[in-house]
């Protein structure tokens, strides 16, 4: 069995796939930095059931960190990497440009050369619908020159998605650049619309709405991304770049209607200009990874947030 290293494996996504790929039987190592960007109390929470199996290491450490990586090669003896380490969010890099480019860029090419010295079989990094930026074509298609990023964080993701092509080709390294649409579902970042929209709704504190209610997003289950990550390990392509997105946008306002449904409770809304940074649209084009890697989503909106607010009802219950 393949050994794997995930970076980011107590975020949100990387949890997840950490819990699958100790389903299937396989060695997982872990590697995450627990910082504060959200409370890092909840990333212990995220991989406490992994830490039971004997198939999980666990290193904390910063992907900057270069020696301390290369340590965990040399120790670990990894055939792979699913690289989810980053900082994400869009607004917050816009205050903080260079730690997202020191993260997002600097730890990657970390990475990448750890990929290079330790003779990987593949390397899997999780980019963004975001580097489409404000893509006038709809759905965005891997085709399309995807040179309109608004934000320091979609600057960074493109930059790795290009970083990861050079060594590609130099290195003849296999990589597989999967730009993943705004994932949603259980263990959902607290800095996302679906986590604040439900607990502000359920407290009966005021949500705000960037915009008229008419920005769309492309809502995508984590389960879906973590099958398409899954499907992807078995991918021999040596580069590509793939969407892995719900192809169906929800408008702003219909997503909070959706959760006033699912709660039984009205949303209190104020309105506020749209960010700076924000899109107006993203909406995947998913015909190359139905090719591919065989790939579809399986969860619609409502089902994945049902599951959503159920997680989310009893994780506030335990506090
Ligand atoms: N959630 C989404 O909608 C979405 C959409 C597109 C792309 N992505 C990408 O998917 C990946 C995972 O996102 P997520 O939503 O699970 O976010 P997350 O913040 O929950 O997970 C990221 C993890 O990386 C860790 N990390 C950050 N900087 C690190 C560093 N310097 N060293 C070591 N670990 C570090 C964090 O502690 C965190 O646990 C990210 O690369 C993100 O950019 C996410």
């Amino acid at each position: 069995m393949d050994k794997i290293i995930i970076t980011g494996g107590a975020g949100f996504i990387g949890s997840h796939v950490c819990e699958r790929l100790l389903d299937e039987g396989r060695y997982v190592v872990c590697v995450d930095d627990f910082n504060d960007y959200y409370r890092p109390e909840i990333k212990e929470r995220n991989i406490k059931n992994c830490l039971k199996s004997n198939r999980f290491s666990l290193h904390r450490l910063d992907i900057r960190d270069e020696n301390k990586l290369d340590t965990v090669f040399k120790k670990e003896k990894i055939d792979k990497i699913i690289h989810l380490a980053a900082r994400a969010g869009v607004r917050a890099s816009l205050k903080e440009p260079q730690l997202y480019f020191s993260v997002n860029i600097g730890g990657t090419l970390n990475l990448l050369d750890m990929a290079r010295r330790h003779k990987i079989s593949q390397f899997i990094f999780s980019s963004s619908s975001s580097v489409y930026g404000t893509n006038k074509k709809i759905p965005f298609s891997e085709e399309d020159k995807a040179g309109n990023q608004v934000s320091p964080y979609a600057v960074s993701k493109k930059v790795a998605e290009l970083l990861c092509h050079s060594y590609s080709k130099i290195y003849k390294l296999r990589v597989i650049c999967l730009r993943l649409f705004t994932v949603y579902g259980p263990r959902g970042r607290p800095d996302m619309a679906p986590y604040k929209f439900t607990e502000k709704i359920l407290n009966q504190q005021a949500i705000e709405m960037y915009g008229n209610g008419s920005s769309q997003r492309d809502y995508t289950y984590v389960g879906d991304i973590v099958e398409g990550i899954v499907k992807t390990l078995s991918c021999e392509r040596e580069f590509e770049i793939i969407n892995l997105g719900n192809s169906e946008p929800v408008k702003l306002i219909e997503f909070i209607n959706i959760i006033e449904d699912l709660l039984g409770k009205k949303a209190d809304i104020i309105q506020k200009p749209m960010p700076r940074g924000d899109v107006p649209i993203t909406y995947a084009d998913n015909s190359k990874a139905s090719k591919i890697l065989n790939w579809r989503p399986k969860t619609d909106i409502m089902e994945g947030m049902k599951r959503f607010i159920a997680w989310y009802r009893l994780e506030s219950k335990s506090g």
